[in-house]
Order: C-alpha cells, then sequence, then structure tokens
C-alpha cells in the first residue's frame, strides 16, 4: 500500500490538465458487450477503475486490448457470470446486467453491496430490468436474471433520492436490443447517461432525450462496433477548481467542460471565485477574501454529491459558517472526522454538516476513506501548514489519473512512499 506525503503551503499556479471521464467510461465498457463488432474507444483514463472493468469484460469472454491511446473491445460475450471478487471492488460493474440480458438473456451478477458513502441498495435496477420482462431473484449474494424476450415499456425511475445514474444506464442498455419501445419517466440526467446514450447511437441504437428526464427508445435488433473519444472528468475537473479556490491561485483547468460545472462554478462565483471560461478551457483566480456559502447536493444539474467533499475542504478554511446537506448520499460525511484532524471545525448535526471556517489547517496523517473524501484531504493537505500524510490512497487511484504528476505540475509538493 501507498500513502501520500503532502507538504503543504506551497504556491500553486500554471495548467492542470482533466483525463477523460471515470463515470462515462465505466457503462460505455460495458456497453461494448452489446455487440460483436469491435469497438475502440479514446482517451480512457488509466485508473484502477478502469482496469476492474477490462477485468470483468475479459472474464466474461471479451478481447481487451489496451495502449496509452485507446482501448480495443473484440469478441463475443460468453459468460454470463460477473463474479462477486470484481464487482464488490466497484460498484460501476453492475451496469453489465443490463447488457447481459439483452445479449445472453440470462446474467448472474454479484450484488455490488454498500458502501461507505451509504447504503446504496438496487432497487432501481431491479425495477427497471424487470419491467422489461425480466424475472429477477436474489440468491446467495448474486441477481440471478433471465428472460425469453425483452419487450420495451413505459417506466417510471425515479426513487426516494431522486434518479439513479446507473439503474438508467443499466434499463438503457437492455432496452436498445428490447423488442419495441420503452420509455424512461425520472431518467437521470447526468452527463455520463448523456454519454452512453451518445455512445450507444454510434453502435446504431435508436435513442432520444439521453440528458433529459424522459428518454425513448426503440429497440433494434443488432448493434454495430464503433470508435469514441471519451470526453473529459467533470468532478475531476471540478476538483482542480476547487482546489485552485482553496489554494487562492491562478489557475488554468485544460479541457474542463464549462456547461457540465455550472452548480459549482455558481456557488463558486457568489462566494467570490473568479471562474471564466477560456476556450476548451477553465480559469479560476482569487483576487479577494471569500465568503462562506451553503450547499445542498442534488442529481444532475444540481450541485453532484461527488463534489461535497471537495467543497467542504474550500469551506473548512472560509472564516464564517456553512451548512452541507447532501440528499443524494445523506450520509455521505466520513471526511468530517480526518478534515477535524487537520484543525477544522467540522460538526454533524442530524443530517447536515455544519463548518466554522478557520483561518489555517495544519498538516496531519490522516486516512482516506472513499474517493472524494481522499480529494478533500488532498485540497486541505495542499493548503495546510506543515505535512500531511494521506494512507490508504489506492481510493484516490480508483478515480484520479496520476494525481500526484499532476499536482506537482502546478508547483505542489507531493509525493508517494509505500506505507
Ligand atoms: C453514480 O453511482 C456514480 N458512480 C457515483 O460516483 C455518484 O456519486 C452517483 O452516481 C451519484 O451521482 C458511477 O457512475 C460509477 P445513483 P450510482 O444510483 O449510479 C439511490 C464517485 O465518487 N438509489 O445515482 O450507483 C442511491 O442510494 C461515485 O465517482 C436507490 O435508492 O448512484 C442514492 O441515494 C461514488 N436505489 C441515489 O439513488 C437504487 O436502485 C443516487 O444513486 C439505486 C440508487
Amino acid at each position: 500500500m501507498e500513502k501520500f506525503i503532502i507538504e503543504g503551503g506551497k504556491p500553486l499556479k500554471g495548467e492542470i490538465k482533466v483525463s477523460g471521464s471515470k463515470n462515462a467510461t465505466l457503462p460505455i465498457l460495458a456497453a461494448t458487450l452489446l455487440t460483436d463488432g469491435i469497438c475502440e474507444i479514446r482517451n480512457v483514463p488509466r485508473l484502477r477503475d478502469t482496469m476492474t472493468m477490462c477485468k470483468l469484460l475479459r472474464s466474461l469472454g471479451k478481447t481487451v486490448e489496451m495502449t496509452p491511446q485507446k482501448v480495443t473491445i473484440s469478441g463475443s460475450v460468453k459468460n454470463h457470470i460477473a463474479d462477486y471478487k470484481l464487482v464488490s471492488t466497484m460498484r460501476g460493474s453492475f451496469c453489465v446486467l443490463g447488457p447481459l440480458l439483452a445479449k445472453l438473456g440470462k446474467a448472474k451478477v454479484s450484488m455490488p453491496g454498500g458502501c461507505v458513502i451509504g447504503v446504496r441498495p438496487i432497487d432501481l435496477h431491479m425495477k427497471g430490468i424487470m419491467s422489461l420482462g425480466v424475472k429477477a431473484d436474489i440468491d446467495a449474494g448474486y441477481v440471478l436474471a433471465q428472460t425469453n424476450k425483452l419487450k420495451g415499456t413505459q417506466m417510471y425511475l425515479g426513487g426516494t433520492f431522486g434518479s439513479s445514474v446507473l439503474a438508467t444506464a443499466n434499463v438503457m442498455m437492455a432496452a436498445v436490443l428490447a423488442h419495441g419501445e420503452t420509455v424512461i419517466e425520472s431518467a437521470a440526467c447526468e452527463p455520463e447517461v448523456e454519454d452512453l446514450g451518445n455512445f450507444l447511437s454510434a453502435m446504431g441504437a435508436k435513442i432520444q432525450g439521453h440528458g433529459t428526464p424522459r428518454i425513448v427508445i426503440n429497440g433494434v435488433r443488432k448493434l454495430n462496433g464503433t470508435s469514441y473519444k471519451m470526453g473529459s472528468d467533470r468532478i475531476e475537473a471540478g476538483t482542480f477548481l476547487l482546489l485552485a479556490a482553496a489554494a487562492k491561485s491562478d489557475i488554468l483547468v485544460k479541457e474542463a467542460n464549462y456547461t457540465h460545472l455550472l452548480a459549482l462554478i455558481d456557488k463558486l462565483h457568489s462566494i467570490g471565485v473568479e471562474v471564466t471560461r477560456d476556450g476548451s478551457d477553465v480559469r479560476v483566480k482569487v483576487k479577494k477574501t471569500l465568503r462562506p456559502a451553503n450547499i445542498v447536493t442534488h442529481p444532475h444539474p444540481g450541485f453532484p454529491t461527488d463534489l461535497q467533499a471537495q467543497y467542504m475542504a474550500l469551506m473548512a478554511i472560509t472564516p464564517g459558517v456553512s451548512i452541507i446537506t447532501d440528499r443524494v448520499f445523506p450520509d455521505r460525511f466520513m471526511h468530517i472526522a480526518e478534515l477535524n484532524r487537520m484543525g477544522a471545525q467540522i460538526r454533524r448535526d442530524a443530517g447536515v454538516a455544519i463548518i466554522e471556517g478557520v483561518k489555517q489547517l495544519y498538516g496531519a496523517p490522516v486516512m482516506a476513506s472513499d474517493l472524494r473524501a481522499s480529494a478533500a484531504l488532498v485540497i486541505a493537505g495542499l493548503v495546510s501548514r506543515g505535512k500531511t500524510e494521506i494512507h490508504r490512497i489506492y481510493h484516490l487511484d480508483r478515480g484520479y489519473e496520476d494525481l500526484d504528476g499532476k499536482l506537482s505540475g502546478i508547483g505542489a509538493k507531493v509525493y508517494r512512499e509505500k506505507e
């Protein structure tokens, strides 16, 4: 295992480039199961999670070749069992369920299980595929599902906490090869769903409305291989915007999609951060003292839950009081205790985090608990006085490509050491 050592307080400046989107890549890799043709996907981020998905595709019978430029997937799916060992390490792998059902008419997929950000049920996935004519059961930790024929239908896919990104993806991937028309109401509108719809269209699927709450799919008999370039990762980009704001730096975030980040940028403007679009890049500048502001996370286009922890790190060093509510994952607050170890003043009261911003954080040994909590600790470490050690950084390697290399490029002093 490795840890990050960060020597805080170094001035940060320059350009930092965003990689391809992790959460868009995972369902798109799963969608390649829907064809026997060759799929070439470029700008795939080199991350533990994308590697895990490639391993899972191989275990299902596909041939996967990787070069620094692209991932090429060919061959036919032969196996319908997605093993516990691969699915339990990464919830994204649960979205092989839809494509396996569409291609083979049966699937045995390990349940993904809970994780530190909350309970994470699968009821919406089950409801969605079952309304397409699938019989599904849960046995010994696996979802056992089969169908003679997938049939299009109209369904409502909203849940207690709003729409579900991966349930929408699973249903879309089953419906593209179903008989007739499927209408998904209350579909997730995240850019990752839009990307999946674009990829499926490039494979020959008939799909409309992806990126809106109403997706209409007309099933086709067969899909072809295709070539596709992944767009940039909005959460990595947002993390860099928040880092620039916390470090009071002038940083150009290259390949950041401004439109995908409107809720964050709007909030940053309101607290005094200058954020401007510069072609396909976004520039962040801080010229004055920042003000605190509350956030409530919501499904897209609301403030993303995946930037909540990083925003908390910014509020921790913004004098004044702010309140954070996570309406997507109400228990996603593991980072509070670790930020407090660095001198932050944050307390949790019922479903909210109350932050009393302090003038300075101090380096400390801290523990990464999940991907975005780890990113919050990196931000805190970079703006702290003294040395921070972040343990268990395998969480970071799941979602941030070459983070230490990228941060070093803007002046940070950060390196890895073996535990
Ligand atoms: C995706 O997870 C992302 N993961 C998550 O990113 C992200 O936090 C989340 O969407 C929300 O934006 C991937 O894309 C691989 P959901 P997903 O189903 O699809 C509830 C990261 O850090 N729900 O949209 O699994 C659920 O409990 C990660 O990169 C049900 O009630 O999330 C939550 O409250 C972590 N029943 C809400 O819906 C279900 O069947 C949204 O979850 C499914 C979900």
